[in-house]
């Protein structure tokens, strides 16, 4: 894609010809509350008007804010805040690493699924399970191995003594949109505490609000030792955290783990909007509703177009449609409708539109694509 956008409003991206566009990717499940969102707009402001940046030497209140408001919303009792997903992702690794070592030297083993996507740095995409991002750039972190994606016999081949955490998604989002199943997540609730390791969920692509809950962990059962977020979280400014158990909460010791700009009270003023909107119970609703309204809908078009749609996944406002090799022409096709699409896994069209998303650009959407499916259909 190559379009050059001047402005975004709502659910819209306009390019420099003042063509409008439908935007169901929201900068990668980032912008959760669409754009030019007043709320954010008006923190931006003050927060430009007080400082943009301290450092971790004074106490900043729009931090301080923002810790406190996710652990009162989660499980957690204390917050890591870095600039990005896959920071928060090292914080986690390296926090597994010494709550291992510190009960023995040799758990050290980091568990994860294959078809997995954590990031991009070292730590990040060594605990990436899919050797295209690894391959270039070995050697990769030592002691990560990867388990079969929901497969339970291949988890308890992997789990050992030495195991000190198993990192997921719970929704793959670069996977192609694929749920952990319930029985998967019970045996490795149960394993992790017989071999005493930590269950770590990256909701960094699936939490806030997205699956319609706040964290994609509220609908399994269970609760995880730590939880990375960002994406949304900073609602389009560089933002990411790691939520820490409280029998946790004191494995980093000061100067062990840190960040310049992670934390940087004007992303945390912008972050703590956004969470005060996801956590309406309204709001929520509302995401389950729409959600529900779209996977219906596009359920509806697999049947009337059997030949080229194969399956709906995902939950909430995260849904993943595979069209097997039409991915691309359906992605070409829609951006000539103003309509702006994302694939992965090379036949998965992913939607990740704002939650702020209406029904009336849902059905924008929806009409869309029945027509570019009819044109498909046509001259296949
Ligand atoms: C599940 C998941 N983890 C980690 C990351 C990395 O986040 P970032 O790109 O902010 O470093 C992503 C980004 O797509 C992701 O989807």
């Amino acid at each position: 894609m190559s379009l050059e956008i001047v402005k975004g409003e709502g659910s819209y991206l306009i390019d420099k010809d003042g063509n409008r566009y439908l935007d169901l990717v929201s900068g990668l499940s980032v912008n959760a509350l669409g754009y030019q969102n007043e709320a954010i707009k008006d923190a931006i402001e003050k927060q430009m008007n007080q400082y943009l940046h301290l450092s971790n030497y004074f106490i900043s209140e729009p931090v301080v804010k923002l810790a406190k408001l996710l652990v009162h919303h989660s499980f957690a009792s204390k917050v890591f805040f870095s600039n990005s997903g896959t920071e928060a992702n090292e914080a986690a690794l390296k926090l597994a690493r010494k709550y291992g070592s510190e009960k023995h030297p040799d758990k050290i083993e980091v568990l994860t699924f294959t078809n997995s996507f954590h990031g991009r740095t070292y730590g990040g995409l060594s605990l990436t399970g899919q050797s295209k991002y690894q391959s270039i750039f070995k050697p990769i972190v030592p002691g990560i191995e990867h388990v079969r994606f929901n497969d339970i016999e291949d988890l308890i081949e992997h789990v050992n003594p030495n195991t000190c955490a198993f990192f997921l998604e719970l929704i793959q989002g670069e996977g192609g949109v694929h749920e952990v199943s319930q029985e998967f997540m019970d045996i490795l609730v149960r394993l992790a505490k017989e071999y005493d390791f930590l269950i770590i969920v990256d909701d960094i692509q699936a939490g806030m609000g997205r699956t319609g809950d706040l964290f994609s962990y509220e609908k399994l059962n269970f609760t995880p030792d730590l939880l990375t977020i960002a994406k949304s979280l900073g609602g389009g400014i560089p933002l990411g955290a790691m939520l820490v158990s409280k029998r946790l909460e004191n494995i980093f010791l000061a100067g062990q783990h840190g960040s310049t700009f992670g934390g940087n009270p004007l992303a945390c003023r912008v972050g703590a909007v956004v969470l005060e909107t996801i956590i309406q119970p309204e709001f929520q609703k509302s995401v389950k509703a729409k959600g529900f309204y779209f996977k219906k809908s596009i359920e509806e078009l697999m049947v009337k177009y059997p030949h080229i749609m194969k399956e709906v996944r995902g939950r909430g406002l995260m849904i993943g449609f595979d069209v097997g090799e039409y991915a691309n022409r359906i992605k070409a096709l829609a951006l000539r409708k103003g309509l702006i699409l994302n694939s992965t896994n090379q036949t998965v069209i992913r939607l990740l539109p704002p939650l702020t998303i209406s029904y009336e650009e849902i059905d924008e959407f929806l009409i869309g694509l029945d027509q570019i499916l009819e044109e498909i259909e046509e001259r296949d």
